[in-house]
């Protein structure tokens, strides 16, 4: 009902507030680094965790993880992921995380991105980098996302650094629900 009367008074625009939307983090991970700043969104923003996994594993050497990163960017591939969790639909809100590669999201996380399990809902990125910064990814993101409600006020940093990125979800979650 107090959902009813929200969209009644934004004009007819369904929005949940931020106690009521239902919140997803997803994130792909090769070392950790997203990983680690995942779980900690999740906590404070009370939301469930999805990790994308690829349905055939990325190479354990570094070299020849960028050098398949780069041709996969470079041709378009999409590399197929393990399916997403069957109730995807009923969240408003999915925080996206991402290492960068080749400046911009990681090819499994494009997958998601595109394959069009999003729609519709607001869509928060973050990311972790190797000290390029989050380069392009969020406009990224924002392009990949087709009828996605994108905030490309995203989240970045170093490694495994997750200073600053709880207070960040939270004021991503005013946003995504005012
Ligand atoms: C294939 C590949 C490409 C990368 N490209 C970039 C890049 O363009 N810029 C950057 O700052 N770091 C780059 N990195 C470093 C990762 O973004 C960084 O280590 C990230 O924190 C790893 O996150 P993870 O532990 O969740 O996998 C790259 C790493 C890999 C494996």
């Amino acid at each position: 009902m107090k959902k009813l009367l929200t969209a009644i008074l934004m004009g007819g625009t369904m929005m949940a507030t931020t106690a009521e939307a239902k919140t997803l983090v997803t994130y792909f991970t090769l070392t950790g680094n997203t990983e680690k700043a995942a779980k900690i969104i999740a906590e404070e923003t009370n939301a469930d965790l999805y990790k994308i996994e690829l349905v055939t594993p990325y190479p354990a050497e570094y070299k020849a993880q960028t050098e398949l990163a780069k041709k996969e960017l470079a041709d378009g591939t999409l590399p197929p992921i393990k399916p997403w969790p069957e109730n995807i639909g009923e969240y408003d809100v999915v925080f996206v995380g991402s290492p960068v590669w080749w400046g911009t999201m990681a090819t499994p996380v494009r997958t998601f991105l595109a394959s069009g399990a999003l729609k519709g809902k607001t869509v928060i990125p973050f990311v972790t980098h190797g000290g390029g910064g989050a380069d392009a990814s969020f406009a990224d993101t924002a392009k990949l996302c087709e009828g996605c409600n994108v905030i490309t006020d995203g989240w970045s940093n170093y490694g495994s650094i997750t200073l600053g990125v709880g207070r960040w979800a939270k004021k991503s979650m005013e946003k995504a629900t005012k």
